[in-house]
């Protein structure tokens, strides 16, 4: 039986009070996400349940940690961090691997009230520098060999005190700044006094990249436990006896929501893989934790399926009792080959780093029709808008702007130093998200595409304007634009367009070289897959670059209007 039950019921009493009565809340009372995934489980009689089993790259090390465990390693972050001098609204960044101490330390950081900053830690140094001065950031959590990358930027970040490495075997002299702390050394923290962080008290901070300006950081706050909670339960339907497998990188919003809080807040056993993917990895993964519930994402389930039918074969996956995806359109052959193979279709879900939680999904028990995102969440008010009077649009199969009324818990709070552009994501009193879709005639959703410029690769948002800034840093790049381009597993990738100063010779080499510099600079994931030499770039008569030209030439689209580009 599903957790939800009917979601027709839900839909005529949904209250949020029903996660704040299961959790226990009141209303105006203290609540910190931190004590709700470890002490909470532990006084609800599960501290020698597994929390966290964790297997490392390469020679598959594994770790396995209880509900005590981890609400007394949590301690011991919180304490040390305290003795530092780290205290509430501090922002406390996480740049580490997919090792036991970021889930951990998340948990430590919020229980001192402090406001966890996590990043993806294949960032480069220029990735890395934007998103920790935005935020003011006072200590950074790493390991050994991601620190140089922010002794790069040390100069610049006025405001960074503290760079905690948790694996340093001593072997190498301390650069500026950097103190060393082994979790599985340091003094184990029986009891610990929390910070009372209130419903409104900053939890975490998550960096999303727009279509111009620097990335944004997401604010939101310890209230979003009851939505993460909620979701965790209704659609992801975790149950006390689960081995959940959440695929997603803490530096990403679904890392944290469901990687962590929604997982713990609901006493489940989940296990993490910190390697890279393989088809063969992840099944041997599936088949030898037993692992019963897969939140997963459609650029990893498109690579299975181009690793073949045979090789699921050979893996016993029958422990998987629900499986689910999110970050970026779910093909519908994705859904019918998963029903083929694993006898259930993975369940959609569609949300945002700035929703906090899953706004629109398939549910347990209810018909998926593969393709479509689902129905929204019992309680929440979602619409699709005319994109001019930004009204509603009432008829069926007719696309629009995908938004919400802005009252769930889990919501963002603000931009961080950035209200104005928080601002702008409202019209009319409804959240927009900057997506489109359509409503089919039994209120699915069905999406459609961004109504912005952002790359979504791989599940990833990249911005064209971070990628083109970085370009004009290398010294043969006079001019670029960044667009996507189609891809067959990750949908789409970053593709740029660039003319380079006399004397610069474009080929292979160069673009090799430019590659590679963005990789460094920015991330894997914002690396051009290709690179195309112009002699100039398509300009309005006022010089702005019309990237919706090149758009469209990739996708093989109507050019438009294109009355306002410059003639020669
Ligand atoms: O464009 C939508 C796409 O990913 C965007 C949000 O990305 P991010 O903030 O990084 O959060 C990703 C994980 C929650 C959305 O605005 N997206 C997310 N889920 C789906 C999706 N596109 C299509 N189908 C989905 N299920």
């Amino acid at each position: 039986m599903a957790n939800i039950g009917s979601y027709e019921n839900h839909l005529k009493n949904f209250n949020w009070s029903i996660a704040e009565k299961e959790l226990g809340y009141l209303d105006g009372d203290v609540i910190n996400i931190g004590w709700y995934c470890s002490d909470r489980i532990c006084q609800l009689g599960k501290s020698e349940k597994t929390a966290l089993i964790w297997e490392g790259k390469g020679d598959h090390e594994v770790k396995k940690f209880t509900y005590n465990d981890i609400r007394v390693l949590s301690n011991t972050i919180g304490a040390y961090l305290r003795g530092l001098g780290i205290h509430d609204g501090d922002r406390v960044c996480l740049f580490m691997d997919k090792v036991p101490e970021l889930y951990i330390g998340l948990l430590g950081i919020l229980k001192i009230g402090a406001i966890a900053q996590p990043l993806f830690s294949a960032f480069g140094d220029e990735s890395l520098f934007v998103r920790l001065e935005n935020a003011g950031t006072r200590a950074i959590i790493t390991q050994r060999k991601h620190a140089s990358k922010i002794q790069k930027i040390l100069d610049r970040l006025p405001n960074l005190e503290y760079i905690i490495v948790v694996d340093d075997e001593g072997k190498k002299t301390l650069k500026d700044k950097e103190i060393v702390f082994h979790l599985d050394k340091a003094e184990r923290v029986e009891k610990f006094d929390i910070f009372p962080t209130k419903a409104e008290s900053g939890s975490i901070l998550h960096y999303t990249s727009g279509t111009t300006g620097q990335p944004k950081g997401v604010k939101h706050v310890h209230y979003s436990l009851i939505s993460q909670y909620l979701t965790a339960k209704w659609v992801l339907d975790l149950q006390d006896d689960d081995i959940y497998w959440c695929t997603a990188d803490p530096g990403w919003v679904t890392g944290t929501s469901y990687g962590i809080i929604g997982a713990w807040a609901l006493g489940v056993t989940q296990c993490v893989l910190d390697s890279g993917f393989s088809a063969e990895a992840w099944y041997r993964f599936i088949e030898k934790y037993r692992v019963t519930m897969w939140y997963s994402a459609p650029t990893a389930i498109r690579s299975l399926m181009k690793a073949g039918d045979e090789i699921v074969k050979k893996f016993d996956l029958s422990s998987l009792r629900h499986i689910a995806s999110v970050g970026e359109p779910l093909n519908a052959e994705a859904v019918v080959w998963s029903q083929r193979m694993f006898g259930k279709p993975f369940y959609d879900t569609y949300w945002q780093t700035e929703t906090g939680s899953i706004m629109i999904s398939n549910f347990p028990g209810m018909k998926v029709k593969p393709g479509s995102m689902g129905l929204p969440f019992p309680g929440l008010t979602a619409a699709i808008l005319d994109p001019d009077s930004f009204e509603p649009i009432y008829a069926v199969n007719k696309p629009g702007l995908i938004a919400f009324r802005h009252d769930w818990p889990a919501r963002m709070r603000t931009y961080w130093n950035n209200e104005e552009t928080f601002q702008k994501k409202f019209k009319n009193g409804w959240y927009l998200t900057g997506d489109r879709s359509t409503i089919d005639k039994d209120g699915y959703y069905w999406f459609i595409g961004r109504d912005d410029d952002v790359i979504n690769t791989g599940g990833h948002l990249v911005s064209p304007f971070e990628v083109e800034s970085a370009l004009l840093e290398h010294p043969a790049v006079a001019e670029s634009a960044v667009v996507s381009k189609p891809d067959d597993i990750n949908m789409e990738v970053v593709k740029a367009f660039v003319t380079l100063h006399a004397g610069y010779e474009a080929n292979d080499e160069m673009e090799l070289d430019i590659m590679n510099f963005i990789r460094k600079k920015l991330s894997p994931l914002a690396m051009p897959q290709e690179i195309e030499w112009m002699d100039k770039l398509p300009k309005t008569r006022s010089g702005k670059i019309m990237r919706r030209v090149l758009h469209a030439k990739e996708w093989g689209e109507d050019i438009g209007d294109i009355s306002t580009l410059e003639n020669d």
